[in-house]
């Protein structure tokens, strides 16, 4: 370890030389100055000490005064001031104002000796306990971080594991190819338009997206049964809306989308399926979707129809507001060029692009 370097600041040669004797005895490193100016000249030229001595009553700077500059600049340099017995008002008074401790003259070696070792351990205690400090946090700004990553990784594996279920419901039901995904981003652009914040848009975005997950459990003679369906298979058919809530509201990561799976085929003056709720008794998310099912419904060919425009489908939201739709949400609809929905779709179903959820949830 190499010596602990010490700046003896004292107007008189003769003691000045017998303090730094006292201390290279004790293979302690010295400097001397002949007064406050010289001292911080030695400073300000980048000499570094770990301790200084300096005497209280000087001419030019005294002692206190160099100890405001020494605060002022260099604060991790610890200050013993050494004085004669008259002036111990003085000293007591620079101990105040930042000095670690004082030395009274005459002193005997061990004195000084102690003093300065103790100044130097307290130094040497704050830096370690200022550098164990900074460490920490380092450690926990990179804790942070590494748990940051930890949750969008985990965030990203939630996500993959619903493209995977979206596209298992895809395999069952061919007719709806590409349903669940254009629906969802559908969704997105009018609760984007809405201006709802991205929290609450990414748990909607996830009901939109598994809102026919319940089919799974539909029988296949009848989901994909080519004719129109008897009343006790439409009854039957509407189950997917509850079947599909029952799968997913164990899901806690998915928080209230389980709530517009559930809902997603209500209409808001009440004459929707399953329970028949009625305007801000359904979920919002659930009432923008319905608007984002209708607009994908009229423009996808389906067996008995071929697609029409999305003109024609604005023509029937219009005509279903207030009976299916919310007029609030209408509202923002109509704020929105078609070439949105279209875009949306053309990127869709081009097979170049591929879709991941979070992708459209996120851009
Ligand atoms: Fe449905
Ligand atoms: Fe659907």
């Amino acid at each position: 370890m190499p010596a602990d370097r010490i700046l003896v600041v004292d107007d008189e040669e003769p003691i000045r030389e017998i303090v730094v004797s006292m201390l290279r005895s004790a293979r302690y490193e010295c400097q001397q100055a002949a007064s406050g100016v010289e001292a911080l000249a030695l400073l300000n030229s980048g000499e570094e000490f770990e301790l200084m001595l300096s005497d209280l009553m000087m001419p030019e700077m005294d002692g206190s005064t160099l100890l405001e500059r020494i605060k002022e600049r260099y604060p991790d340099l610890p200050v013993v001031m050494v004085t004669a017995v008259h002036d111990i008002s003085v000293a007591l008074q620079a101990i105040r104002d930042g000095a670690y401790d004082y030395l009274l003259k005459p002193f005997e070696r061990e004195q000084l000796l102690a003093t300065v070792r103790r100044a130097l351990e307290n130094r040497r205690l704050k830096m370690e306990n200022r550098a164990y400090q900074t460490n920490l946090e380092a450690l926990v700004a990179n804790r942070t971080d590494q748990l940051r990553k930890a949750m969008s990784n985990l965030e990203r594996s939630y996500d993959t594991t619903l493209e995977v279920l979206g596209d298992a419901l895809d395999m069952k039901d061919a007719e709806t190819e590409g349903h669940s995904k254009r629906v969802t981003a559908f969704t997105i652009a009018i609760a984007r338009a809405m201006g709802l914040p991205a929290d609450q848009i990414r748990v909607i975005a996830r009901g939109a997206f598994l809102h026919d997950l319940g089919k799974m459990a539909i029988p296949d003679a009848i989901l994909r049964k080519p004719g129109k369906l008897n009343q006790e298979e439409i009854a039957i058919m509407r189950e997917h809306c509850y079947r599909g809530y029952q799968l997913l509201k164990r899901v806690t990561f998915l928080g209230e989308a389980c709530e517009i799976v559930y809902s997603h085929q209500e209409h808001y003056d009440g004459s929707g399926y399953p329970r028949g709720l009625k305007g801000s008794e359904i979920p919002l998310g659930a009432r923008i979707f319905s608007i984002a099912d209708t607009l994908d419904a009229i423009t996808s060919d389906r067996p008995y129809r071929a697609a029409q425009t999305f003109t024609a489908a604005r023509r029937e939201i219009y005509r279903c507001t207030s009976s299916q739709f919310d007029p609030e949400v209408v509202d923002h609809y109509r704020q929105m060029p078609d070439s949105i929905f279209e875009d949306l779709k053309k990127e869709i179903d081009s097979q170049s692009h591929r879709f991941t959820f979070s992708a459209v949830a996120k851009s």
